[in-house]
């Protein structure tokens, strides 16, 4: 006797949820069917009702209008719903554009060293790009490094392989290297600029950090002066921080370069009447240079007599410093994305 299971009808009727149906409106209807339709489940029950003996006809009528009632609530509940989705999906408006994503931008450091390269592809220099793992040939050596110069110790440097009787290799403490390796590969006229990363075993401060970026520059050729290289510092100078931008040279001592120094610019905050930024001078220091020494000529294969060149280095990090104000070199590589976008105009 299937009347005895009304209760279960009942439950299951509850139960039943729409939340799964693939086809809601075609699940509605197979429901209405299998309890409401002609060869349904409740009429089965009306069928089989007319068999129960009398006494049992009040309870079992009353529990069989409550199943009919249930079955017929939920098929109401679940057309308003199906009703309610539909509408939903007509309101959507399918032209509206969509969700907004936002398109990257330039690192800052990029953007400079980017600027840098332009300036001096503008004058005929080229790109020229080497490895960051050198060894201490290209690194130290034929760059006439003294060999108990300071550089050249592990407080500064980071030693990939340091094995007695064999060549020292370290990450790279700077884009002088490429110099070495484009003048042994290269013969003058040479003219060549060299961004790239370098590495220094250095703690990490506002000031100071373990990676970092340089621009190096090498003008090889016959009868090269401190003349060209002072006026291609001074053309730099003027497109890298505006026209009124005046120079100063300092001498100064670096291996690889004699005679060496080092220039200032007029400071571009107070025009050169001081401030704190220049600390009260007029004058930032931005980078060294010096004429290529014939022993560096000679160690990568270049007639020193017939031959001779201006180089210079500069720092990429002080650069946007300067240019950008930027306080603390430890902002570049944090990410975080309110120091980035502020930079986000830059191309
Ligand atoms: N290599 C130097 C440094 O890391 C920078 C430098 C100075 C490069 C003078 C040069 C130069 O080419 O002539 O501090």
């Amino acid at each position: 006797m299937k009347l005895n299971n009304i209760e279960d009808f009942i439950r299951e009727i509850q139960m039943t949820s729409l939340e799964k149906a693939m086809d809601r409106a075609a699940f509605v209807e197979q429901f209405r069917i299998k309890f409401l339709g002609k060869k349904g489940i409740i009429n089965e029950l009306f069928e089989e009702f007319k068999t129960v003996p009398n006494e049992q006809k009040k309870e079992m009528g009353q529990a069989l209008n409550r199943l009919k009632a249930a079955a017929q609530a939920k098929i109401e509940e679940f057309k308003a719903s199906v009703e309610q989705m539909e509408q939903q999906s007509q309101t959507s408006d399918l032209t509206l554009p969509t969700d907004y994503s936002e398109v990257g931008s330039r690192h800052v450091l990029s953007v400079v060293m980017n600027e840098i390269t332009d300036i001096f592809s503008r004058i005929g220099f080229t790109v020229a790009e080497s490895v960051e793992i050198e060894d201490d040939w290209h690194l130290f050596s034929a760059l006439n490094f003294p060999h108990d110069h300071p550089a050249r110790d592990m407080q500064d440097t980071f030693f990939v392989e340091k094995e007695e009787g064999r060549q020292e290799v370290a990450l790279r403490t700077h884009t002088s290297s490429v110099q070495v390796r484009v003048m042994e590969n290269n013969k003058p006229p040479i003219r060549i600029i060299a961004p790239g990363r370098v590495f220094r075993n250095e703690a990490i401060s506002a000031r100071a950090h373990c990676i970092f970026h340089q621009v190096e520059a090498l003008y090889v050729d016959k009868k090269v002066t401190f003349a060209d290289l002072k006026q291609t510092l001074l053309y730099f100078a003027k497109e890298m921080f505006g026209e009124q931008t005046r120079i100063r040279l300092r001498p100064s001592y670096f291996p690889f370069t004699e005679p060496s120094a080092e220039m200032d610019i007029s400071c571009n905050i107070c025009g050169g009447k001081g401030c704190n930024i220049c600390k009260g001078t007029g004058w930032l220091e931005i980078l060294g240079c010096g004429m290529v020494d014939p022993n560096v000529l000679e160690a990568c294969g270049i007639d020193s007599k017939e031959y001779s060149g201006f180089a210079l280095g500069m720092g990429v990090e002080r650069m946007a410093m300067l240019k950008y104000q930027i306080r603390d070199l430890r902002l570049y590589f944090e990410n975080d994305l309110r120091f980035l976008r502020q930079f986000d105009a830059l191309v």
